[in-house]
C-alpha cells in the first residue's frame, strides 16, 4: 500500500512561531510532504529563501513538485544540515523548524514496515540506503541489549518479556515482518493484537525500535546546538515533538542555551557570579504550545505534540556551547 497525504500538525502555530520575514532565509530540516514548508513559502517574498532537508527518499520525490526559485531541496540527515547548508553558501538563516518523527505516509506505506497495521517487510528505515534495517537488528542483538532498547526508547514495562520473545521467536524463524512482530509482543504480554496504533501491545515497541533504528534521539541532540550559531539575531528555533523522549531533549536544550552560562551545563555548577557568564544565546518564546483539542479530533496524530519555540539573542554563541545534557 502507497503512503497518502501528510496533515501537517500545528502547522499555524509552527510557521506563526517563526516569525517568518518576507526576504528572510528559513530552513525546513524535516520536509515531510512540505506541509509546513508551502506554508513558510506563503509567507515569504520574493527574496525570501526556503531550504528543506529529509532523508528519506520519498520526501524528496515529494519535493520535486515544488517549482519555486526560492525553494531548495536536499536529501540529508537533519543533524549534517549546517554542512549542507554550507556548501550552498548559506551561513546564516532567520528560522529552523523541525517537525521531528515520521510522516503519515510513511506509517501508511506498508513496504516500509513502520506500522503493524498492515503486513510489510521489518524495515523502518526513514533513509533505506543507510544504516541497518529493524529485521537485521533484531537478528543480532542480545536479549539484554534489546530489553534496554526497548525500554529506554518505547518507555515499555513489559521489555524484558518482550525481548526474550523476539531472541526465543528467531531461533525458530527469522522476525523478518510486521505482523509477524506484532503477534510475538503481544503473545508476550498475554493480550491480544489490537492492529489500532494507540492501544495495540506492539506500539510501544515500534516506536522504540523506529527510534533505534534511525538514531532519533541522537540526531536531534546532534542538531539542536548546531543550529544555534547559524541563527541571526531574532531568528527563531521551533520544534516540533511527538513523545517525551524527544520533548524533554528539546526543552532541556532550549533551557540551558537560554541560561546566562550559555548553555555550557559545567559553568551552572560553578560559584559563578551570573555577571561574569556569557550570557545566553537564545531566549525562550511562551510556553510550550500544544493542539487545540479541535486539531486533534480532526487529526488524531496530533493528540502527543508539543511545540517549542525560541529566538536568538545578540550575544556570542559562548565556548562550549554544544556540551548538551545528556538525554
Ligand atoms: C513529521 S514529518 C514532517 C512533516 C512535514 N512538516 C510536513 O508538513 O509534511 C517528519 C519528517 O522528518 C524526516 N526526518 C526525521 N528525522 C530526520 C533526520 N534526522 N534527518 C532528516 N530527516 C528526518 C522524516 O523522514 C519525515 O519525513
Amino acid at each position: 500500500m502507497a503512503g497518502g497525504d501528510h496533515v501537517p500538525v500545528l502547522l499555524e502555530e509552527a510557521v506563526t512561531a517563526l516569525a517568518v520575514q518576507p526576504d528572510g532565509t528559513y530552513v525546513d530540516a524535516t520536509y515531510g510532504r512540505g506541509g509546513h514548508a508551502r506554508a513558510i513559502l506563503a509567507r515569504l517574498a520574493r527574496t525570501g529563501r526556503l531550504f528543506a532537508f529529509d532523508r528519506d527518499p520519498a520526501a524528496a520525490a515529494s519535493a520535486r513538485d515544488i517549482h519555486d526559485p526560492r525553494f531548495v531541496f536536499r536529501s540529508c540527515w537533519f543533524s549534517q544540515l549546517v554542512e549542507e547548508l554550507a556548501a550552498l553558501g548559506v551561513l546564516r538563516v532567520d528560522g529552523v523548524l523541525l517537525d521531528l518523527g515520521i510522516s503519515s505516509p510513511q506509517i501508511d506505506d506498508s513496504t516500509r514496515g513502520f506500522s503493524f497495521r498492515a503486513d510489510g517487510p521489518l524495515d523502518m528505515r526513514m533513509d533505506p540506503a543507510r544504516g541497518e534495517s529493524a529485521a537485521a537488528f533484531l537478528a543480532r542483538v542480545t536479549a539484554r541489549e534489546l530489553t534496554e532498547v526497548i525500554r529506554e526508547y518505547g518507555e515499555e514495562r513489559f521489555a524484558q518479556s518482550i525481548a526474550r520473545a523476539i531472541v526465543a521467536a528467531r531461533a525458530v524463524a527469522p522476525v523478518v515482518g510486521t505482523r509477524q512482530l506484532a503477534a510475538i509482543v503481544a503473545q508476550a504480554v498475554g493480550a491480544r493484537p489490537r492492529g489500532d496504533r494507540s492501544q495495540d501491545p506492539a506500539t510501544r515497541t515500534f516506536q522504540a525500535l523506529r527510534i533505534f533504528v534511525n538514531r532519533e534521539l541522537a540526531e536531534l541532540t546532534l542538531i539542536l546546538p548546531r543550529v544555534v550559531p547559524m541563527l541571526a539575531t531574532r531568528g527563531r528555533l521551533a520544534v516540533i515533538s511527538f513523545h517525551s523522549l524527544e520533548d524533554r531533549i528539546v526543552k532541556r536544550f532550549l533551557a540551558s542555551a537560554s541560561q546566562p552560562f550559555g548553555g555550557d551545563p559545567r559553568l551552572a555548577r560553578l560559584p559563578i557570579r551570573t555577571a561574569a557568564l556569557p550570557p545566553a544565546p537564545l531566549m525562550l518564546v511562551g510556553r510550550a504550545i500544544r493542539p487545540t483539542e479541535r486539531e486533534v479530533a480532526a487529526n488524531p496524530r496530533a493528540r502527543s505534540a508539543t511545540l517549542r519555540v525560541a529566538e536568538r539573542t545578540p550575544h556570542p554563541v559562548p565556548a562550549g556551547f554544544g556540551a548538551t545534557p545528556r538525554p
